[in-house]
């Protein structure tokens, strides 16, 4: 039986997986998988990683990245983002080099996270200009930046009183159409916790996607060696009955109160990304074992949740002739 675990123990845990997620990052884009001129200010790390695993990463961030322009086409910008357990995500920087500008963009993460994100913002010039406007302050505090239109904020997603204050520091508006991000989060939170943080969200916001990124068929044995792999390294996974199937990743947001979800493993989401962007990939780097980026593409899913009618006709287009990977 596992020694009971202590809770300081497992959130340091989980905290240190935003490192492995943030060099996992910085090696696919100085690759050239995808563009990102901000991840290198957060992350120094140059280790080289799997092609697999690159090629995992490249879905994921091609994935949410594609939810997202559907979400920010829908609403022409008037519409928050809230990035949960946002971890080094360059995300908000990265929106700021492109037409698409948002009221408010709200990044949350646990306090000693948060801070260390604060402290790189804080030495880089480069990174301020984007949170700065012509006459708009930012305010800093260890944990914390406040921008005009961006907030950084340390909080355990665990604790809703907590959430609530603050967002109301970011100066969040319930009315207003909202993305929220959960990229690798939820699964490292206690079953409970996480029914309570969805069910609070569909219970305040009038319009809402829910976009999140995370294990899914972790009952077979493949899931249970990815398991033992995460808890061998401290982490509990306190949130993984809900990564049992697609239908499990669904249910929860239905019993949740949302209005409606739909997902899909990565296998799909793969295919649904332009022939021609999946072929540029391809050549980046031969993949050694073919089977293995299959395996880890039947693992992990997207799951769209929503509250309101923006979102319930949100589709994501697999080419049917298609009947596996194009993967070397
Ligand atoms: C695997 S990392 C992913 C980071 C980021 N979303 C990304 O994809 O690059 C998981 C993140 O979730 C955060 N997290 C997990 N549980 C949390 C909680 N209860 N409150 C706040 N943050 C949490 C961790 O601190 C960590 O930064």
């Amino acid at each position: 039986m596992e020694p009971p675990c202590t809770f300081h123990h497992c959130d340091e845990a989980v905290i240190a997986t935003n490192d492995d997620a943030s060099d996992c990052k910085r090696c696919a884009v100085r690759l050239g998988y995808w563009k990102d001129d901000y991840i290198g200010y957060f992350v120094r790390n140059q280790d080289r990683k799997a092609p697999e695993i690159n090629r995992g990463y490249f879905a994921r961030v091609k994935g949410v990245e594609m939810c997202i322009e559907k979400f920010l086409k829908k609403t022409d910008g008037n519409c928050q983002i809230i990035n949960l357990g946002c971890g080094f995500d360059t995300l908000y920087f990265r929106l700021k080099d492109t037409p698409h500008q948002v009221k408010n963009f709200i990044e949350l993460d646990f306090p000693t996270v948060t801070a260390r994100k604060c402290y790189t913002i804080k030495r880089n010039k480069a990174l301020l200009a984007k949170i700065h406007d012509e006459d708009g302050e930012v305010r800093l505090s260890t944990t914390d930046l406040h921008g005009p239109s961006y907030h950084l904020m340390g909080v355990d997603l665990r604790n809703l009183d907590e959430l609530d204050n603050k967002l109301q520091q970011a100066e969040i508006d319930y009315k207003l159409p909202t993305i929220f991000l959960a990229e690798c989060v939820l699964v490292y939170i206690e079953a409970q916790n996480c029914k309570n943080l969805l069910k609070w969200i569909s219970s305040k916001f009038i319009t809402a996607v829910f976009v999140n990124y995370e294990q899914v068929n972790m009952n077979d044995r493949f899931g249970e060696v990815m398991l033992n792999n995460l808890r061998s390294r401290g982490c509990s996974l306190a949130g993984v009955e809900s990564c049992i199937s697609l239908d499990t990743q669904i249910g929860r947001f239905l019993e949740c109160g949302w209005n409606g979800s739909r997902a899909w493993d990565m296998v799909q989401v793969y295919q649904s990304i332009s022939p021609a962007e999946r072929q540029r990939v391809e050549r980046l780097e031969m993949l050694d074992e073919a089977e293995l980026l299959t395996q880890l593409f039947q693992h992990y899913c997207l799951v769209i949740a929503w509250i309101g009618e923006l979102f319930q006709d949100i589709e994501i287009t697999v080419e049917k002739r298609m009947s596996s990977l194009n993967i070397d």
